[in-house]
């Protein structure tokens, strides 16, 4: 079964995630796919309110690697699971730029989500002058290799930077390419584990084009940036996902 996952980033209020809830509990039980929303940390603990009971999971959308203590402005993973949350996205390239994280950063908060039984999304993805030089294979594995605790057991998003909210999308065979390598990085790593893991794809996923997305080899779903602030467009791609 796809994950179709919503990425609110820095949006939302009270009223939006009344907005987007209802209509996704309303339409949940009806799909084939799973679907997350990740809302921003200040309307968490309500949306998951509003989930309750629906079969739409919710997530934050960062934590810290401790547990508590003095690191004021952040949120940890046992906070997020206390919210209500079950799954936590680690490693976006918004993080990565704004916030520095490194792979060790990202490998220590996965642990972190992990330890308090939350599920990770640990996201990857090349710059596009990273991919002109052609290094864009080189630089995902070396994130996979330098973000996944051992014995991860999460999802692994696949996102090509270039492609996040900017309307241009990774062609199929571009994805088909990526997540073929991304399968093979994961299992050499991982074992079994690697081989049944859910790849998503991000990257201006939209319903448009989101079936032909969905059916390309090892694409476990979607995480989705900016078509997850309308209920309606985001249950387009989760209609278009299996
Ligand atoms: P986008 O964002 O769908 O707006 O491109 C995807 C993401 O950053 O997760």
């Amino acid at each position: 079964m796809q994950l179709i996952a919503g990425n609110w980033k820095m949006n939302g209020s009270v009223a939006l995630a009344e907005a987007i809830a209802t209509p996704l509990a309303a339409a949940a039980d009806g799909l084939a796919c799973e679907l997350l929303v990740c809302p921003p940390a200040t309307v968490l603990a309500w949306t998951a309110q509003l989930l309750h009971g629906s079969k739409v999971m919710v997530g934050g959308q960062n934590c810290h690697a401790k547990a508590s203590g003095p690191h004021t402005g952040d949120v940890s993973a046992p906070m997020l699971k206390d919210a209500g949350a079950a799954w936590v996205i680690l490693g976006h390239s918004e993080r990565r730029a704004d916030h520095g994280e490194s792979d060790a950063v990202v490998r220590a908060k996965a642990a972190a989500a992990t330890a308090a039984g939350l599920q990770a999304i640990i996201c990857v993805g090349e710059t596009e002058a990273q991919r002109l030089a052609g290094q864009a294979e080189a630089v995902v594995a070396a994130q996979l290799e330098g973000s996944l605790p051992d014995g991860f057991a999460g999802v692994v998003a696949y996102e090509p930077v270039w492609a996040i909210g900017t309307g241009r999308t990774a062609s199929e065979a571009d994805v088909a390419a990526m997540h073929a390598h991304v399968r093979a990085v994961l299992v050499r790593l991982l074992g079994e584990g690697g081989a049944g893991m859910r790849i998503l794809y991000g990257g201006s996923v939209k319903a448009s084009n989101a079936a032909s997305l969905m059916a390309v080899a090892n694409v476990g779903g979607a995480l989705v940036g900016g078509a997850s602030l309308d209920a309606a467009d985001f249950l387009a791609i989760a209609r278009a996902a299996g």
